[in-house]
């Protein structure tokens, strides 16, 4: 089996800001409230002209410049996304026609907010056996189309934008390990009921709101900080090395207060936590995506460290890889 490794990360995040002072005149709440329960000040909107594969090609240019190579030399291209361009085709697709990748084959994956890990562990998968060299990988949604705006339960936490990253053989260091689980019967916490070929587009449906986003936060907080935390432990043991190793969490960015529980459990310093839901809210699969690339932008990541991705996610869904950089 071939190391594989990271070799270009990229994000690409819409211009439009979302304030937590804009929501105040949106719905009943306040920037206190959101800040103190959730830790985000900010988030980013698209424009009515942008869909997730507009954002997804911006990021992958980038990582692919990043990588150094073109988008001809890529032969796998998997998106993760829940909010695609449409039901089909693939998002995937559209983006491989977008970069001009056409010796890829291409698909997208549904994992909610452990999507960018899946698709890594999967493009793992496929570079380690041969079967592809080059692949490009992203996280990219536009939550504000399947958000609620007059629900200030779910409102006030997601925000839109896209990170990407390509991976190929490595000769040291790499992916040294992927761990994914799922609880399917935890399916009632947090979904979008209407639309698929369970309930169907009808008028009644979108008078019902079933297009948008429910959860029940107060659950998913609690499965979030213990299923993060076991997930990390678990990566980090199928790589042979322990919490003490770790130089660096990318961890998914749903909230600051399931991040500093999850850090106090494996009794990691906050430093090492790399945070940004100050800034962008939960993207779902791009939240992960996006905070990796800052994090290597800012330099937080250098040659040798040992980084763990660590995603939680409707489904239940979780992931979690550990990566020497
Ligand atoms: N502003 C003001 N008050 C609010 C707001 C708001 N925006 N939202 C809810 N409240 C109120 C509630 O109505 C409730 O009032 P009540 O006591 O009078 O009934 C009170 O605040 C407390 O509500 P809770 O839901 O108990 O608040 P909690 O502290 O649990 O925070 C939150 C809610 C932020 C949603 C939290 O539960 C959370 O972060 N959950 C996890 C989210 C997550 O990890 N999602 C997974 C990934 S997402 C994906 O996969 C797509």
């Amino acid at each position: 089996m071939k190391k594989v490794g990271i070799i270009g990360v990229g994000a690409y995040l819409p211009a439009k800001i979302l304030s937590n002072a804009d929501l105040e005149r949106m719905v009943d709440t306040s920037d206190e409230w959101i800040t103190t329960r959730t830790g985000i000040k900010e988030r980013r909107l698209v424009s009515p002209d942008e869909a997730a594969s507009d954002l997804a090609i911006k990021a992958a240019q980038q990582a692919l410049k990043d990588a150094q190579l073109e988008a001809k030399d890529l032969d796998l291209i998997i998106i993760a996304t829940i909010t695609p361009d449409m039901q089909f085709p693939s998002t995937a697709c559209i983006v491989q026609n977008g970069l001009g990748a056409k010796n890829a084959i291409c698909f997208d994956i549904s994992a909610a907010c452990a999507g960018f890990v899946y698709a890594i562990v999967i493009a793992k998968q496929f570079i380690a056996t041969g079967s592809c060299k080059n692949a490009l990988v992203v996280g990219s949604e536009v939550m504000s189309s399947v958000t609620d705006w007059q629900d200030r339960n779910t409102c006030v936490l997601f925000g839109d934008g896209a990170g990407a990253a390509v991976l190929a053989p490595v000769k040291s260091g790499g992916i040294l390990s992927g761990y994914l689980g799922n609880d399917g019967s935890k399916v009632d916490l947090l979904l979008i009921p209407g639309g698929g070929s369970r309930h169907p587009a009808t008028h009644k449906t979108v008078d019902d709101r079933l297009h948008y986003l429910k959860m029940e936060g107060n659950e998913v907080f609690k499965l979030a900080v213990k299923i993060m935390s076991e997930s990390a432990q678990i990566a980090l043991k199928q790589a042979g090395l322990e919490c003490s190793d770790v130089d660096l969490v990318i961890p998914h960015q749903a909230n600051i207060r399931i991040l500093s529980a999850v850090a106090k459990k494996l009794r990691l310093p906050k430093e090492k936590i790399y945070l940004n839901i100050e800034k962008y809210g939960n993207m779902s699969s791009a939240s992960t995506a996006v905070a990796l690339c800052e994090a290597v932008r800012e330099g937080r990541i250098k040659k040798g460290d040992v980084v763990l991705l660590d995603a939680f996610g409707a489904g239940l869904v979780w992931g979690a890889c550990v990566i020497k950089w």
